[in-house]
């Protein structure tokens, strides 16, 4: 049977459901893919955290040169999120010949070229799905199942702490602010919420499906930016009334004129799939020359659990 080394960076929400996922389903994986994956080694400050889900005190790293230098490890997971220091330690890993999978939208959306460049040169892997609308294969599908297309729209709800907001603010008629406290509370809002509401979130993702739908690189700066914190329920209501939904969109446009890219809050029919898109689900709605639409829908991220009271 094969063996496959993991390390994972980051032992959050995202790197914690990780770890459980992959022991909770190695036999699972044993038998269906003939492979044996095990998490040899995990780099989380909090030591704490990483021994509470089960971590033997032996598998945690203390510095990313001990992973690197780690010969059972053949993939590296990092799920620490921000620019430093994951770009350094994902560098040193794939100049250390190990596979890279990521979820920073982040990460990838700046540095792309770089991280792509140096994991060929490695002849090593470097995959980065979960960077847009979590565990919802909207990568894969851009990458190959929808290459035979010209696509020429992609349109998307790729942010779930700012869809829950403007769900809320629909279905009760809660303010702006009251909404933002309860995605707080609920665990899909950060303390710090500026990344998703002011839909810095939105154009990292919409950097890299856009550049992949349109096969070119769209830098994030190129993208028009507007988040959802001078939104009223008035301006809710009005739509609501003309038969619009209120949504911040991600919209990429292949057109004759050239390629148009824009974040902002969108009134679309109530009558389109992705207005039945609501709380912190995503969606993204793709148009292809020869699919014609396509939609995928799912959840974007985990829940973080809630902030004490
Ligand atoms: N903050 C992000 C969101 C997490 O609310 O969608 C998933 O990328």
């Amino acid at each position: 049977m094969r063996k496959v080394g993991v390390a994972i960076l980051g032992l959050g929400v995202v790197g914690g459901g990780t770890y459980k996922i992959l022991t909770e389903h190695r036999e699972m994986y044993k038998k269906a893919y003939n492979a044996d994956i095990s998490v040899e080694a995990v780099l989380e400050l909090r030591k704490e955290r990483a021994l509470a889900l089960g971590v033997e005190e032996n598998r945690i790293a203390s510095s990313i040169a001990e992973i690197c230098s780690n010969p059972d490890v053949d993939i590296v997971v990092e799920v620490m999120g921000g620019v430093e220091p994951a770009k350094t330690f994902v560098l040193a890993a794939l100049n250390a010949g190990k596979s890279v999978v990521t979820s920073n939208k982040e990460l990838f959306c700046k540095y792309s070229y770089e991280l792509e460049r140096v994991a060929r040169h490695n002849r090593v892997g470097l995959y980065y799905e979960a960077t847009c609308v979590g565990g919802v294969p909207v990568i894969r599908a851009l990458l190959d199942n929808l290459q035979g297309n010209v696509i020429t729209s992609l349109v998307g709800i790729v942010n779930g702490t700012t869809n829950y907001i403007l769900s809320k603010m629909t279905n009760s008629g809660a303010d702006y602010e009251e909404a933002l406290k309860e995605a707080q509370r609920l665990g899909y809002a950060e303390a710090n919420p500026t990344a998703d509401v002011e839909g810095y979130d939105a154009t990292y993702k919409l950097s890299i499906l856009s550049s992949l739908a349109f096969h070119t690189k769209i830098p994030y700066t190129k993208i028009y930016r507007e988040g959802i914190t001078a939104i009223t329920p008035a301006d809710i209501s009005y739509g609501k009334q003309l038969g619009y939904c209120l949504k911040l969109l991600a919209i990429g446009k292949n057109t004759d004129r050239g390629i148009e890219v824009r974040v902002h809050p969108t009134f679309i029919r109530t009558s389109h799939p992705l207005a039945a898109v609501n709380d912190s689900y995503n969606a993204v709605y793709i148009t292809g020359d020869s699919v014609e639409d396509v939609m995928l829908y799912g959840r974007g991220a985990p829940r973080r659990p809630p902030p004490p009271d």
